[in-house]
């Protein structure tokens, strides 16, 4: 009966799909002519190598096809079918794409598995494979994947190794349109050459590998540099790599193209050019700020423009979409709308000059980030270029949508956007409400223009769960029961069904997962990883002892389960988050110890304090995934020569402290990693604590900016200056450690740390105005409970 009921409900979704592709292709000309160039069997093959990484010794019981005449409308589809009997599970997508997500779809929900994106996936198959019978479409035409940044936080160190198993991952989780920056340096180089630049000038604009998607956004030039010639090189050879991969999946790779940004130097060549100083960014210092943007009505900018474009597709191809970013972060230097009208048309000329079907794609964080654009300006800029030749990328929907404020882009396409992360920093965090409702809500608005969704954080390796729902809602209409759906997820990460898991993640869900306030950026910042001061709240928004429960959970699945990468994984993660919290508990104690002037407080809770650091230190280097040593060692690879392994080393160390030559952006991407917490955070609590003890002692106010000085030189900068090598594979202590850190701080846990953080939980920004009805409403609740 149920299944019955399931296949009327595929074949009603499989109408509704057909009715809205329909009008797909009629409503969006543009887009429906974006197709792989791949002939079907090479995107068969690469799906089959696909298998043969993931599942070698069982990939002969899969038989893959691809078929592009399953689907009408383009959308990606995958049918299933095993019968009683069969030897071999058949996929057949219309890409490799759809068969792979195929393959992920029988993998998740008949088999209970998971392939992650760290390094340990459960694929523990069923000695017998299911039979199933299924054909699913894609409610989206495109599944997005990375932000600008995500090439700086996460993948800057990456080698072909880690970028095959990352577009396996994309794969199978449906993304079929991919940001695929990395390399372009080598081929912006040969345009400032040709226009006359000399390699002084090229040096002084290129950034250090760590810092280049903030180069390439005109943000600052040449820190961290200059960029060696060979990681020029190198990258422009992976780039090749990756997109011959991605293109083979039949995913359509997302180039860039000139947004407007120049070196310096041009003026010297064209002194009459028509350029701006772009304004200072995050303070920094002449040597390293404001590039030249060269305004879009400059002739210079389609010769620029068109070059560039030229050149990159002479090198990489192309699939006809290309990003491009002029305002991020920044505003525009006039407010007429006649001139972001120009500023539009004049961005995609030079596209359109090289690529007559082009399709730009913006990044809508200038709608959302910046007041200057009122719904008059962005109507100017959205509709200077033809309706379906730009897409823009709603990039943070759930919690910050525009498309709704700015009428669905006035009719330009868009694609739900889920930004979860920041500089990424670990912290466990989610809107997963949110994310489960919005996307369906956001399909059935009146003359919605989406038609897509994506993922576009900043740095990635934290919160998997949220990421993993996100994407599924590609093959759902509607939300789903969340309660229900963690269990599953819980089985399929562990592979195994336990009672303990389930209430850990139930726990989760309801606490940190739950996020739900739109006004409060979540952006990596807690007490124990930042600058030291007496100043620094925590930021809560969930019942602290349901983490804790979830810890307690997690740790009686342990000494059964001692031995699954996954769980310890899980089990480092929440103890991190579990003694942050306590931190954030010990360093309000040591604020209060100091003002009360009582020696004694302060000494206890200091030294609490930085035990916990410590501890958080040797567990967090129990697993691979938390070490700074992988980092440092990922970078040092790049070096052909002792000098550009220092000059990696500097880059890998300073983007996660410094951000900076003197801290202009100090902690954005910090990470709570074995080797950070002990040898960067713990000093500066220690330095911390030593100043309020030496303030007591001499009864001399704690002086704030002497303290800034004083850790900035002997610890913060010493940090990023510093050759210490640290571990790049786990310590192997798992348990011991893992025990031993449990037992030692669970107990500490006690009523006044709890009450504490309890207190420090934010309230609902809604309700926060004393004139707001729900304060009074929630003032006379609280009385009377
Ligand atoms: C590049 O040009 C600048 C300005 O003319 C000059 O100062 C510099 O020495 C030149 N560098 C090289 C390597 O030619
Ligand atoms: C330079 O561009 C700005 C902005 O479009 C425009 O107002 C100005 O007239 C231009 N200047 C020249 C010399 O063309
Ligand atoms: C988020 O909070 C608002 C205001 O309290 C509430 O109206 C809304 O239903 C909540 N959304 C979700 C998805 O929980
Ligand atoms: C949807 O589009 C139609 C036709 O352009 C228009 O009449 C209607 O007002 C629009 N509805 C909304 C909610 O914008
Ligand atoms: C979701 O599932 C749980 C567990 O099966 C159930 O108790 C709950 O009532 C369901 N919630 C809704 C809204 O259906
Ligand atoms: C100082 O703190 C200690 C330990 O927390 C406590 O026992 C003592 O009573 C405090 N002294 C004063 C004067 O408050
Ligand atoms: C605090 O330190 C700064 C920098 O060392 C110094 O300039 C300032 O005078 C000090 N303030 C006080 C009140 O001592």
């Amino acid at each position: 009966m149920r299944f019955l009921k399931f296949r009327w409900k595929l074949l009603i979704l499989s109408i509704y799909i057909t009715i809205a592709s329909g009008n797909f292709n009629e409503r969006w000309p543009h887009l429906s002519n974006i197709r792989s160039s791949a002939a079907p069997v090479v995107q068969a093959a690469a799906v089959q190598e696909l298998l043969g990484r993931l599942l070698p010794t069982r990939q002969h019981e899969f038989e893959i096809h691809v078929d592009p005449l399953i689907s009408e409308s383009g959308h990606e589809t995958f049918r299933l079918l095993k019968r009683p009997g069969d030897r071999q599970v058949v996929v057949t997508g219309n890409s490799g794409v759809a068969a792979s997500s195929g393959l992920n779809y029988y993998f998740k929900y008949l088999c209970r598995c998971q392939v992650n994106w760290e390094a340990h996936s459960q694929l523990n198959l069923p000695s017998t494979l299911p039979i199933v019978n299924v054909q699913v479409t894609s409610l989206d035409r495109f599944k997005y994947y990375q932000n600008v940044c995500t090439p700086g936080y996460s993948f800057v160190w990456w080698k072909w190794e880690q970028w095959e198993r990352h577009i396996d991952w994309m794969a199978l989780n449906g993304i079929n349109l991919p940001l695929a920056f990395v390399g372009q340096e080598a081929i912006w180089e040969r345009v400032w050459i040709s226009l006359g630049l000399n390699q002084t000038e090229i040096d002084q604009f290129f950034s250090g590998p760590a810092f280049l998607p903030w180069n390439r956004m005109g943000n600052m030039r040449g820190f961290g540099g200059p960029l060696p010639r060979s990681y020029r090189e190198n990258t422009l050879a992976l780039q090749l790599q990756i997109l011959d991969r991605m293109r083979a999946f039949g995913m359509t790779p997302v180039l860039p193209a000139f947004a407007g940004f120049v070196p310096k130097a041009i003026t010297r060549l064209f002194p009459s050019a028509n350029v701006t100083s772009m304004s200072r960014w995050n303070n920094f210092q002449d040597e390293f700020c404001c590039p030249l943007m060269l305004q879009p009505n400059d002739p210079l900018f389609q010769t620029v423009g068109e070059k560039f474009l030229k050149e990159m597709v002479n090198e990489f191809g192309t699939d006809h979409i290309y990003n491009c970013d002029t305002f991020n972060e920044m505003s525009p230097s006039s407010d007429e709308e006649k001139y972001l009208i120009e500023v539009g048309y004049a961005t995609f000329s030079a596209m359109t000059a090289v690529d007559p079907d082009a399709i730009w794609l913006l990044q809508g964080w200038l709608f959302l980030h910046d007041s200057f654009w009122t719904k008059e300006r962005a109507k100017a800029l959205l509709t200077s270029v033809p309706q379906g030749r730009l897409m823009v990328l709603d990039l943070q929907s759930e919690l910050n949508e525009q498309y709704s404020r700015l009428d669905s882009y006035f009719g330009q396409p868009f694609i739900w956007c889920m930004l979860h992360n920041f500089g990424g920093t670990l912290g466990l965090y989610g809107a997963a409400q949110r994310v489960n409702q919005g996307v369906s809500e956001a399909r059935l608005l009146p003359n919605s223009t989406m038609v897509g969704i994506g993922i576009t954080p900043e740095g990635i390796n934290q919160n998997y769960v949220m990421y993993d729902l996100m994407l599924e809602n590609s093959w759902r209409r509607g939300p789903v029961n969340l309660t229900q759906w963690i269990q599953g997820y819980a089985e399929r990460r562990y592979g195994t069904k336990q009672e303990h898991a389930f209430i850990a993640w139930n726990f989760l869900l309801n606490s940190v997962y739950s996020f739900n306030l739109t006004n409060v950026k979540v952006r990596g910042k807690y007490v124990i990883c930042r600058r030291p001061s007496l100043k620094l709240k925590p930021l809560i928004w969930y019942q602290p002892l349901s983490v804790v429960k979830a810890w307690d959970s997690l740790f009686k699945m342990l000494p059964k389960m001692k031995y699954s990468l996954t769980l310890q994984h899980d089990f480092v993660d929440v103890t991190r988050q579990n003694l942050q919290l306590l931190g954030a508990f010990y360093h309000s104690q040591i604020v209060r110890a100091y003002r009360r002037k009582n020696l004694t407080k302060l000494l206890e809770n200091g030294h609490l304090l930085l035990d916990l650091l410590t501890d958080l230190d040797s567990v967090l280097e129990c697993n691979e995934d938390f070490l700074l040593g992988k980092w440092i060692r990922d970078a040092r690879s790049w070096g052909e020569s002792k000098a550009e392994s220092e000059l990696y080393e500097f880059n890998a160390r300073n983007q996660i402290t410094l951000w900076g030559p003197t801290g202009e952006i100090l902690d954005y991407a910090n990470k709570q990693w074995s080797g950070v917490v002990g040898n960067y955070f713990k000093p500066r609590w220690q330095l911390f604590i030593q100043s309020l003890v030496g303030s007591l002692a001499s009864h001399q106010g704690f002086n704030q900016s002497a303290f800034n000085k004083n850790v900035f030189q002997s610890v913060e900068h010493a940090f990023v200056l510093d050759r210490t090598q640290y571990p790049s594979t786990p310590s192997g202590k798992f348990w011991r450690v893992a025990k031993d850190v449990y037992e030692t701080w669970r107990p500490r846990f006690n009523s006044n740390a709890l009450n504490f953080l309890t207190k420090a939980i934010i309230k609902h920004p809604n309700c926060a105005c004393f004139t707001a009805p729900c304060f009074w409403v929630q003032l006379v609740l609280s009385i009377l409970q």
